[in-house]
């Protein structure tokens, strides 16, 4: 059995992780689940990175110590990681014995082998405090690096790694190994920066990630790339006895990182891992970045999304979907709620979960609640599953998921054609369930089998469903049920509800239910006039009757007494407030709003809310207030 070990970066702690987080998980997750079903011996691991400056300042923030912090985020990573089914063997944390002594092994390997690879000297440099590291001269203009961040000049007295002495090194094993770096543009990049020749690497104090006090220097920590390391450091008895068989996986068949930390992972772990005297990994593999606005999703930049009310609304496999589908690997991909359900509903709930249910409602009605008795070896959709599955493997092997999910549709379109054109209902209608429609019918369902198999990476947890309605054994979704004749005959199938429910789009869209912060922060609004101010009419106004706005969860439509006048207003307060409790309470609207529809009902102004977390608090007024009072 060949091994395949495969690893993500490791994921601050220092807020709870995003879609961009969850996004590499999942993506090697499909890569795990693919190589376990095409035979291989899989190690998947992930983990949390707890050190550093980012943790200690967000911890701080919220008055707790960092390993608290640490603790809750990871809890979140824990049960996002299980809620997304995500298959990962282990999870490793920094701030753990096996991967402190795993660090301390590889300095002491190092030390060992070539005592002066790693020398106090001194450093002085421009140091971002955002990005915890010293920027490179050129990069630093009036103060700030090229992403704006404020920079100071520091000197530092610290050790380094002789990292000068890997340029040649490193430029050899690109050369002989260019499937070092995938995709090959981010190879070019790491090439470029390295040919110039290396600059040696100050291991400082301020700008660790993972890090360990150095040996007999207490106030020193040292910045070592040992994530994945650290499980074949264990096997060296090191670690738990758990980890005694680990050693077989070393060296990591593909390091999965997002773009920005590819050079980390393609130049400065190599260096240490050659310097060690271990074997390098196979593959560095850097993804692209989720987007929103044509920015990167992160928590500096207050854009995030966040999985959670994907997950509760739509099921992991929406979300998985989406992330795999969507976004063409490698490459950076725009994030937006909109397109999340165009392909929810497009894709998941019409074209494959449609497509199911009518095939197997076929068959239970014309074969008695079962699969058809005869079997067919020699059919338009047989000859086109043997043409797209080798195209699947192919694309999977070249890691152009987008591409291996067109190939399932692909097949999937040509089963609704196949359907379409045979027309078996009025084959049913005119002959009965003869041979042919056994036949037809069987095919379709076993070509919608296949279509299955092929998806069982993405939407585990669908497949499985949805192998178990079509009368197939869940299980069975390994490199040998791609090919064509697995579905037996006269076993019963599930007619069911749909397995992917379409969604209302109007009603998300409506509630901006999915993403918790669906806006960019902007930079702070810019100052505006007593005038402009007064443009906006704000009233007291008292709600005179309220009902919840029928299949919404938040919306509830108020009519609201002004003094001279009714309006309706609808408003999104429904999670905090009743319809009952806000009778006769008074309220501050604005009063000179452009009407809007909502859910398509004419909203004449706007209720005046404080939002906590998305959570909304109606601004009071005293209830002796007249209606109608200006609010200046
Ligand atoms: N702790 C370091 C990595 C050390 S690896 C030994 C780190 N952590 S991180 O939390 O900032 O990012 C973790 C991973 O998530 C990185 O691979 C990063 O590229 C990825 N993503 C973070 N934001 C992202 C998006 N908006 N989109 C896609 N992935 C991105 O870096």
């Amino acid at each position: 059995m060949k091994k395949f070990y495969l690893t993500t970066a490791i994921n601050y702690v220092n807020d709870d992780p995003h879609i961009g987080h969850m996004y590499e998980g999942i993506v090697t997750d499909v890569i795990a689940r693919h190589r376990r079903r095409m035979g291989d011996d899989v190690r998947f691991l992930t983990g949390t990175d707890e050190h550093g400056q980012k943790i200690e300042r967000a911890a701080a923030k919220e008055g707790v110590l960092p390993i608290e912090l640490a603790d809750r985020v990871v809890g979140v990573h824990h049960d996002l990681l299980k809620r997304l089914n995500i298959s990962n063997d282990d999870f490793i944390r920094t701030t753990e014995q096996r991967h402190r002594l795993g660090v301390l092994e590889v300095f002491r390997r190092i030390q060992e082998r070539i005592p002066d690879d790693i020398y106090l000297g001194e450093h002085t440099g421009w140091y971002c405090q955002s990005e915890e590291t010293f920027i490179p001269d050129n990069q630093v203009k009036d103060g700030v690096d090229q992403d704006g961040h404020k920079v100071e000049r520091t000197t530092e007295k610290n050790y380094f790694f002789a990292l000068s002495r890997y340029t040649e090194r490193l430029l050899t094993h690109y050369r002989t190994h260019p499937e070092f770096v995938w995709p090959p543009t981010r190879l070019n990049e790491v090439i470029a920066f390295v040919e110039p020749g290396l600059k040696d690497l100050s291991i400082s104090r301020t700008s660790i990630s993972w890090g360990i006090p150095f040996p007999g220097n207490p106030d020193h920590v040292i910045y070592v790339w040992a994530d994945a390391l650290i499980n074949y450091l264990s096997a060296l008895g090191f670690g738990s006895v758990e980890n005694a068989n680990v050693a077989k996986y070393w060296p990591a068949d593909m390091h999965i990182v997002g773009k920005d930390i590819v050079r980390f992972h393609a130049v400065y772990w190599p260096a240490f891992l050659m310097a060690a005297g271990i074997e390098l990994p196979k593959r560095i593999v850097g993804h692209g970045f989720w987007l929103r606005d044509q920015q990167k999703i992160s928590k500096s930049l207050g854009n995030v999304v966040r999985p959670y009310n994907i997950i509760d609304d739509f099921g992991a496999d929406a979300l998985r979907y989406y992330v795999m589908r969507e976004m063409v690997f490698g490459q950076d991909q725009d994030y937006s709620d909109q397109s999340l359900l165009t392909r929810y509903n497009a894709d998941l709930a019409n074209d494959l979960g449609n497509t199911l249910s009518r095939a197997i409602k076929m068959s239970s009605d014309y074969f008695a609640g079962k699969t058809p008795p005869t079997p067919c070896d020699d059919n338009d959709l047989l000859r086109e599953a043997r043409a797209l599955v080798p195209q699947y493997l192919r694309q999977m092997d070249d890691l152009a998921f987008q591409r291996a999910i067109e190939t399932a549709w692909q097949l999937l379109t040509a089963i609704n054609s196949y359907i379409v054109t045979r027309e078996p209902w009025k084959h049913f209608k005119t002959k009965g369930a003869d041979e042919t429609l056994s036949r037809v019918i069987w095919n379709s369902l076993e070509s919608l089998r296949i279509v299955f198999v092929m998806m069982a990476p993405f939407i585990p947890a669908s497949v499985r469903e949805g192998l178990a309605r079509l009368g197939s054994d869940p299980d069975r979704i390994g490199v040998q049920a791609l090919e064509w004749g697995g579905l037996p005959n006269s076993v019963p199938v599930r007619v069911a509800d749909p397995i992917f429910p379409r969604a209302d789009v109007a009603q998300y869209l409506g509630e901006k239910k999915m993403s918790d912060a669906p806006q960019a922060v902007p930079p702070g609004p810019a100052k505006i006039s007593i005038d402009q101010f007064m443009d906006v009419d704000l009233r007291v106004a008292e709600v005179k009757a309220a009902e919840r706005v029928p299949k919404s969860k938040k919306l509830i439509k108020m009519t609201v007494s002004t003094g001279d006048e009714e309006r309706t207003i609808v408003g999104g307060i429904g999670t905090k407030y009743t319809p009952e409790e806000l009778v006769g309470r008074k309220v501050v609207i604005v009063a000179n709003l452009q009407p809007a529809k909502l859910m398509g009902i004419e909203s004449n102004g706007m209720v005046l809310a404080a939002s906590i977390d998305g959570e909304p608090s109606l601004v009071a007024v005293d209830p002796s207030v007249p209606n109608g009072t200006r609010v200046r």
